[in-house]
C-alpha cells in the first residue's frame, strides 16, 4: 500500500477558529483536521497531520518524511514568508509538496506577497479558506 500523505501545520494555525476568523474562518482546528481526514479518505488516501509552532520541529518531520509518505501538504504560515530552512528541507527529501494557505496572501500585506517556499513545492492554493487543503489533497491524488 502507497505511503500515507503528511498534512502540516505551521505556527499560529493550531488557534484556527479563535484566530482572526474574518480572515481563517470560524472553523476550528479539529474540524478542519477532520474534514482533512474525511476527503484523504473519500480519495483512497491515507494522511497523518502535524502541527508546530516551531521551526525546528517542522524540519525535523520533513526529514523524517521521506521514506514513510509520498507527498507533503505545507501550509507554513508565517515561516513561509522567510524561512530558508524549511525550504532547503523540503528540497533535500525530494517528495511532492503542496504549499497550501488559508488567506489569499497576495490579498493581504505587502510581506506576504513573498513565498520562499513556492520554488520547491509543486505548486501553490491560496484564498479558499479550509477548503484549500481539501483542493490540495484532491491535486496530490493526482501526484502520486
Ligand atoms: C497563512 C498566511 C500567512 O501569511 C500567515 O502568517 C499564516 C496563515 C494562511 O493560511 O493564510 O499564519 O499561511
Amino acid at each position: 500500500m502507497k505511503n500515507p500523505i503528511l498534512v502540516i501545520h505551521g505556527p499560529n494555525l493550531n488557534l484556527l477558529g479563535l484566530r482572526e476568523p474574518g480572515v481563517y474562518g470560524t472553523s476550528s482546528f479539529d474540524q478542519i483536521n477532520q474534514e482533512i481526514r474525511d476527503y484523504s479518505e473519500k480519495l483512497g488516501l491515507r494522511c497523518e497531520i502535524f502541527q508546530s509552532n516551531s521551526e525546528g520541529a517542522l524540519i525535523d518531520k520533513i526529514h523524517e518524511a521521506y521514506d514513510t509518505f509520498c507527498g507533503i501538504i505545507l501550509n507554513a504560515g508565517a515561516y513561509t514568508h522567510y524561512s530558508y530552512a524549511i525550504r532547503d528541507a523540503i528540497a533535500a527529501i525530494r517528495l511532492p509538496c503542496i504549499e497550501v494557505h488559508l488567506s489569499n496572501v497576495h490579498a493581504r500585506e505587502e510581506f506576504r506577497h513573498k513565498s520562499v517556499i513556492a520554488p520547491v513545492c509543486v505548486g501553490t492554493i491560496a484564498g479558499f479558506g479550509k477548503q484549500s487543503y481539501l483542493l490540495a489533497i484532491q491535486a496530490m491524488s493526482t501526484l502520486i
